[in-house]
């Protein structure tokens, strides 16, 4: 029976030994198992126990579970010690140094185009309107038909559009020419008051010093039971005030015309060049920036809407445009070519986060 206490002993000084050498938690563990575990050195001696008489087994039994209280309390100190010195460790390595300054030149530049829906979402949002998004490959009806431009519409020969190919039944579905079919979805789906923008790209078969296949809009769409041209253009001329910053912009409404409203009209804004001399070449011009006008009732009642009990009014605006006003970039088709020269000079740091609240 010595033999016993023998190994009780020498386990013991094995462990304390063991544990002392251990460098880290999972070498700590390593040892608990082969001490305490299924097959330990300790739970081994344990069951062999039952070999012995009944007076044997409850003194060494009683020295055995001294032993494994005493192992996995000593386990149990070793792997905080360590525990906490590998903590201190990765702290110290992954501390990150809050007083550097940080350095955006090395995560890129946001693009105009991006910097500037982002700046009219933020108005539009302070206004209480919500931002949703329709699909870009539309079929002929939202596209067209729903917006007051039947088939043989003139006004479908001035949207150059791309078409997919035929499908089985005649039909084809085109990429979007412009944001207006948001409208539709919004109105099928939706009961009154509603006060939407849709931002997203646009394809036109177009491609000149003004025009590229694809560019952004954003559409409005407000409709209520009380809504007048008087909303409309105040609606406008806030937002427009509040994109270029400024109080004493010069808003030119012109009367216009789109099938799918009535009064319909186009917002030139005039530009004093002050501080950028490329976009214009008098000292006063005027761009147009937004089209807009009040819904027409054909475009209620194809979705549904009683027109003697809804109206509302629509507009729809140019993202390039805008960021080329407000940003004095004077070529369209620099906005698609991968330039980082560009990008580098006309882009905005990750930190530029439009809000209404930091405007003048
Ligand atoms: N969809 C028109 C275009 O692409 C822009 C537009 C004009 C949208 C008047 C509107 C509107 O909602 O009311 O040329």
């Amino acid at each position: 029976m010595e033999e016993m206490e023998e190994t009780l002993r020498e386990l013991e000084v094995w462990l304390q030994e063991a544990l002392a050498a251990a460098d880290s938690v999972s070498a700590v563990e390593a040892l608990r198992v082969a001490t305490l575990g299924k097959k330990g050195r300790l739970t081994t001696i344990l069951k062999n126990l039952s070999r012995l008489s009944t007076a044997e087994r409850a003194r060494q039994g009683a020295a055995a579970n001294i032993l494994k209280k005493k192992a996995i309390h000593l386990i149990q100190k070793r792997r905080s010690t360590l525990q906490k010195a590998e903590l201190d460790a990765s702290i110290v390595v992954e501390r990150i140094d809050t007083t550097l300054s940080a350095r955006p030149e090395q995560v890129g530049r946001i693009h105009p185009v991006s910097q500037t829906l982002d700046e009219i979402m933020a108005i539009f949002g302070w206004m209480g309107f919500a931002a949703v998004e329709g699909p870009d490959i539309e079929d002929d009806f939202h596209n067209f038909t729903a917006l007051n431009i039947p088939p043989g519409h003139p006004a479908r020969q001035m949207h150059d559009t791309f078409y997919l190919p035929e499908r089985a039944d005649g039909t084809r579905f085109l990429l979007r020419t412009h944001t207006s079919p948001v409208q539709i979805r919004v109105l099928e789906k939706e009961q009154p008051p509603i006060h939407i923008i849709a931002p997203g790209r646009v394809y036109r078969r177009d491609s000149d010093m003004t025009h590229t296949p694809m560019f952004h809009q954003v559409e409005g769409l407000v409709i209520d039971n009380t809504i007048n041209v008087g909303h409309m253009k105040n609606c406008i001329s806030l937002f427009i005030n509040s994109f270029f910053e400024q109080n004493d912009i010069q808003v030119r409404f012109r009367p216009s015309f789109f099938p799918f409203t009535v009064l319909s009209m186009e917002i030139d804004v005039s530009y004093l060049c002050k501080n950028n001399e490329e976009t214009c070449n008098t000292s006063e011009s005027w761009l147009e920036i937004i089209g807009c006008g009040m819904v027409h009732s054909h475009v209620l009642t194809s979705c549904g809407l009683d027109p003697e009990r809804w109206q509302g009014f629509a507009f729809g605006m140019g993202v390039e445009r805008l960021a080329m006003l407000k940003y004095g970039i004077p070529d369209l088709r620099t906005f698609y070519e991968p330039d980082l020269r560009w990008l580098q000079h006309y882009g905005f740091l990750f930190m530029d986060v439009p809000s209404v609240s930091g405007r003048r």
